[in-house]
């Protein structure tokens, strides 16, 4: 691993980094290290490729890291100033970037352009320019730089600027909004993200439907994409890391006390969210509340099993997104209810071995988000369920460009849809279960993360 400036030929950067720590009670420092596509890509390359993964610090613990020059070889945090971050993070990215991707405006939640976000909008120019120095002074002569989604899209034309010599990749892990949508940022800031982005040597995206859209972009507001090229790289599951996890005793355990919550004998239908608006979780609820209201069979026979794990709550929006969950949940519970049956199970303490538990279990999984850059939820269900699982999952996913045939497509909007979706689903055969979860499986598993990473990397080279 890379330790000395301008060693590394490898770097990856990203808003949230591989590993966080905490400081414990006696003063010493926990490292949690997380999981996902990069991580596992990252360590497929091996560590004799001198790679470094630059992030930022988000906890007080990662700051505390920073400052005593303790965190992992591999990785440096950078200690960006805390309002300088909450402009960038919270202001730019995750209320603009994210709400304009996953086109989630609506009246009345609209954007508003004005002084407030001007100067969010230099916080986040300044957070780019941070990363971009960072990488700068730690790439080797030619070094690959792979740089990571809608929090650092200037970032590409920084660098290039800094150091013509790199190659520069970018991934986006969104979608990309269609230019009627795009536009609606200010003109200066569209082109400036876009000119960002353009920076780069070659643009990942999830899907073809992300990479034409930017494409549009580009040609409509930035003169086309210039020497940039433009691939996809459909992330799929983890199948070998997802099997061995999902059998290990801590996810027994959580199958045991879900099989006490849900009650002997009945169906299940599962969702695993981060809870936010793209995800659509109210509209899933009311279309379980729709299936109990028009299909009495159902009652007392199925559960709900919704696990929405808050995000990013700093936001108020997010926030009521989350109260508006909890209370949609107990609306449901209030009025279907009996002493013995409870329809709609909610967690939303994060909880990944519950998560499997509920994998495990799920007869039906249910993805429907709004949009959604691709969905993984969609693509581990298959790999870990026990008896295969029935996918209801929205036209408007990624994933849906590899798993439609064999799941049962809703519009998210629709709420009648997808409680006659989730009856059709309850009601599949066994064995046409079985065999559509199979070629789920196989089809969710097409690109593990290893190979999804190597092979940006040998595009981005080659
Ligand atoms: C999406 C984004 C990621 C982000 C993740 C979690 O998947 O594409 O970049 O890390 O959400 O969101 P958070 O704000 O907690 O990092």
């Amino acid at each position: 691993m890379a330790s000395t400036y301008g060693a590394a030929r490898v770097l990856v950067a990203s808003n949230r980094g591989p590993v966080s720590y905490t400081v414990s009670e006696d003063g010493s420092l926990d490292a949690k290290r997380g999981g996902g596509g990069l991580v596992s890509g990252l360590s497929a390359i091996g560590s004799d490729a001198d790679a470094l993964w630059v992030c930022s610090a988000l906890s007080d613990g990662d700051r505390e890291a920073v400052r005593r020059g303790a965190g992992e070889d591999g990785v440096r945090m950078l200690d960006i100033p805390a309002g300088m971050h909450a402009d960038a993070y919270n202001g730019i990215a995750n209320s603009v970037l994210w709400f304009v991707h996953h086109m989630l405006y609506q009246t009345p939640l609209e954007p508003v352009f004005d002084a407030e976000f001007r100067r969010q909008w230099a916080s986040y120019e300044a957070y780019n320019r941070a990363f971009a120095e960072a990488l700068a002074e730690e790439a080797a002569q030619g070094a690959a730089v792979v740089v990571q989604d809608y929090h650092l899209t200037l970032v590409p034309g920084m660098l290039r600027e800094l150091r013509p010599d790199l190659r520069i990749g970018h991934f986006s892990h969104t979608p990309w909004a269609p230019p009627e949508y795009f536009r609606m940022l200010p003109d200066d800031v569209a082109g400036q993200v876009l000119r960002g982005m353009l920076g780069a040597d070659r643009l990942g995206f999830l899907t073809e439907r992300w990479a034409q859209a930017f494409t549009e972009c580009a040609e409509r507001f930035a003169g086309g994409l210039g020497g940039t090229r433009v691939g996809v790289h459909g992330l799929g599951a983890d199948a070998d890391f997802l099997r061995k996890r999902a059998h290990e005793p801590d996810v027994e355990e959580r199958m045991a006390a879900l099989r006490q919550e849900i009650g002997e004998g009945r169906r299940t239908i599962v969702r695993v969210d981060r809870t936010e608006l793209s995800k659509n979780i109210v509209r899933g609820l009311l279309a379980y509340r729709r299936l109990l209201e028009t299909h009495d069979e159902w009652r007392e026979r199925v559960v709900h099993v919704a696990f929405a794990y808050p995000s990013r709550q700093d936001l108020a929006v997010y926030r009521d997104y989350t109260a508006e969950v909890q209370r949609v949940a107990d609306e449901i519970n209030a009025e279907y209810g009996t002493p013995g049956w409870t329809p709609v199970v909610l967690h939303v303490k994060d909880d990944f071995a519950r998560s499997l538990a509920a994998y495990r279990l799920a007869d039906v999984a249910l993805v429907n988000p709004i949009r959604d850059g691709m969905n993984l939820v969609a693509k581990e269900v298959p790999v870990v369920s026990d008896a295969g699982c029935a996918l209801v999952l929205s036209r408007e996913a990624g994933a849906h460009e590899e798993l439609g045939e064999d799941a049962i497509t809703v519009n998210p909007y629709d709420v009648t849809g997808t409680a006659t979706a989730l009856h059709e689903a309850l009601s599949m055969r066994p064995e046409e279960r079985a065999e559509r979860s199979k070629r789920l499986a196989a089809a969710a598993t097409a690109l593990p993360p290893a190979q999804w990473f190597v092979d940006q990397l040998d595009a981005l080279r080659g």
